[in-house]
């Protein structure tokens, strides 16, 4: 019988392509097993409350190997699934807060999810402080309180990218017996691995790179030991499931999770030097860049980059949308992380942060897909010059 590859000996992109599957199963196929169902057949009547598992919310053979997949993927032991990723950060943070808990959260989280602690944990007597994205462990550390129970980061940031000293803060709270969890959707599990640092939960929104092509809605929370368990506790109380369908695109997805991961933070990366060089373009806030804010922590602390990248146009709010409409490549809507480039203005959504600048430009998040790049660059000039021209007839001079 020939066995699997090795877990340890391997390295990550082959063990993404071939995760540890049942090698015993007597037919195997490169794809993974599809098992679709509801009810789970009991071989008799002893064997009740023995089978595992006895009863398919739980998951099957597919949800089975995403699970594993995603263990090896981000170094825990338990991997929880979740119908979005914004299931899968309310999930983690139901499952280990209790009432009278205070979490402390970085002020560049995903928006909705600084919207679920506010509201439904206030609704249950978890309140929530924000922390800016640059504080330092110090300065966090003298932020705890006896109720401080979690501290929630995500690093890039959310929109503008900001970086976090993510190992400082999670051996800080692991002295102080805090629990730490991090939105690792920007790293897919890949680029960054969180719980190698020191942070109990990691939270990904699978919708982006893991599924990888805009057509599913899936999130998945990573932990160890007891954490795991508490975790695992929520997800059977709630009755969290995914489809089998859904769990067997988002394996398919991981075979090439590294390779696109790969073209999307090299593609980003020439996007993103070219756009520094342009007199439209008032700063470029793309972390794996060289020069621009947070990249010495990214250096540290990541293999890679995606495809995300912020810019600030110079010039006013109300030319934003002649950038935005002179684009056709890039289309124009929410989400990343699938083949396609994307762009939204981010404006609005940044007037809900605590410790925000005031943002007074228009504020453009691209992502970068799998196109050609010359193409990408071909459309962003022609979308510079509209921008231009809008921002001069603004201004009462003549274009
Ligand atoms: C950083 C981050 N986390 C979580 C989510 C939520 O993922 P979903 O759309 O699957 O709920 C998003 C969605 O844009 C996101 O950008």
């Amino acid at each position: 019988m020939r066995d699997t590859p090795s877990t340890t000996s391997t390295s990550e992109a082959t063990r993404l392509i071939h995760p540890q599957g049942d090698a015993k199963a007597p037919v195997r196929t490169a794809a993974p097993v599809l098992q679709r169902g509801t009810t789970v057949l009991h071989a008799c009547a002893a064997s009740f409350g023995q089978t595992l598992p006895s009863y398919g919310r739980s998951g099957l053979a597919t949800h089975g190997e995403l699970r594993q997949a995603l263990c090896d993927l981000e170094g825990g032991d338990v991997a929880e699934l979740y119908p979005s990723g914004l299931a899968a950060l309310a999930g983690a943070i139901l499952a280990v807060c209790r009432t009278g808990d205070e979490i402390l959260m970085c002020d560049t989280i995903y928006g909705p999810t600084r919207r679920f602690a506010e509201t439904t944990m206030a609704d249950y007597g978890v309140t929530t402080r924000p922390f800016p994205a640059s504080a330092s462990a110090e300065e966090l550390e003298a932020m705890l309180g006896e109720k401080t129970r979690l501290i929630v980061l995500e690093s890039p940031g959310s929109l503008t990218l900001d970086m976090i000293d993510v190992p400082a803060i999670a051996a800080m709270a692991r002295r102080r017996g805090v629990l730490t969890l991090i939105d690792n959707t920007y790293a897919a599990g890949l680029l960054f691995k969180p719980l190698a640092h020191g942070v109990d939960i990691s939270v990904q929104a699978m919708t982006k790179y893991i599924c990888g092509h805009s057509d599913v809605f899936m999130g998945c929370a990573v932990a160890r030991g007891e954490v795991g368990a508490l975790l695992q506790r929520g997800t059977r109380a709630i009755g969290w499931t995914i489809s089998s369908d859904d769990a067997y695109l988002a394996l398919r997805g991981m075979k090439t999770l590294e390779l696109r991961l790969a073209q999307h933070g090299a593609a980003a990366l020439e996007v993103a030097r070219w756009l520094s060089a342009r007199p439209e373009v008032k700063s470029v806030l793309c972390p794996a860049l060289p020069g621009a804010p947070g990249h010495e922590i990214f250096a540290r602390d990541f293999s890679g980059g995606n495809g995300l990248v912020t810019i600030e146009l110079d010039g006013p709010l109300a030319a934003t949308p002649a950038f935005l409409d002179a684009l056709s490549i890039f289309g124009l809507g929410f989400s990343w992380g699938g083949f396609e480039s994307l762009a939204i203005a981010c404006n609005d959504q940044l007037e809900a942060r605590a410790f925000e600048r005031e943002w007074t430009r228009p504020v453009i998040r691209l992502h970068i897909g799998l196109e050609t790049t010359g193409d990408l660059i071909a459309e962003l000039d022609g979308a510079l010059g509209a921008f231009a021209k809008a921002a001069q007839t603004l201004s009462g001079v003549p274009a």
